[in-house]
């Protein structure tokens, strides 16, 4: 089975947590585009979606999905999103398709983060995959400077603008022990937008996509 059949089996799978006549909170990535095709399929049995991207948005938009304003939505009941990496605690790195904001307040407003995942994702210390942190553009130098007094090596993604118009580092060289700690100190940088370390608000449901199909962690 290939990686990406294996995040196919995953974002199907995450359908069983579709509650009827319900806004859906959706994420972002490879992964989560199996999860809106699969929402398409019961398209008529949703009000819509709250999205974490541009890129989610037209996906849902193209295949019929009502996408409300995110401001218009007090909660949802479940948000459905990918992951870069996720430890036995279930704290998170994402942001690797540079949505990790939007999806940090999409989560924020969810009563259940349900993470669809690949086995690749799964390891005990979170840090392998570079973190990415998004900057407001002038902060960039001075965020990059105090990131490496944190222990990190930071990469400016070039190229790379999100869809809120700052930039990204992506931090290499991360042994992240207490992500709920380092989630705090990179927040608190002037400049920072967001770190894509999701520990405050981990995930509450894994959906692992093996080859024996997806295997489910409530
Ligand atoms: C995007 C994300 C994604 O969830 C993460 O990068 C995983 O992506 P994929 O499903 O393509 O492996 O955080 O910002």
């Amino acid at each position: 089975m290939t990686q990406d059949e294996m995040k196919k089996a995953a974002g199907w799978a995450a359908l069983k947590y579709i509650e009827k006549d319900s806004i859906v909170g959706v994420g972002t990535g490879s992964t989560v585009n199996h999860f809106i095709d699969a929402l398409g399929t019961i398209k008529d049995d949703i009000k819509g979606a709250v999205s974490s991207s541009i890129a989610s948005t037209e996906k849902l938009e193209a295949l019929g999905i009502e996408v409300f304003d995110c401001n218009d939505v007090a909660y949802l009941d479940v948000y459905v999103d990918g992951a870069d990496e996720i430890n036995p605690s279930r704290d998170m790195i994402k942001g690797g398709g540079a949505a990790l904001t939007r999806e940090k307040i999409v989560a924020a407003i969810s009563n259940k983060f349900v993470c669809i995942v690949d086995g690749t994702k799964a390891v005990d210390v979170l840090g392998q995959f570079p973190l990415p942190v998004e900057v407001i553009p002038m902060a960039r130098s001075y965020v990059a400077r105090e990131l490496v007094k944190l222990g990190g090596d930071p990469v400016y993604r070039e190229g790379v603008i999100t869809d809120n118009g700052n930039v990204i580092l992506d931090v290499h060289g991360m042994q992240i022990t207490d992500a709920k700690d380092m989630e705090d100190k990179i927040n608190a940088l002037a400049g920072v937008v967001t770190v894509g370390l999701f520990a405050h608000r981990g995930a509450d449901v894994i959906i692992t996509g093996t080859p024996e199909g997806a295997k489910i962690e409530e």
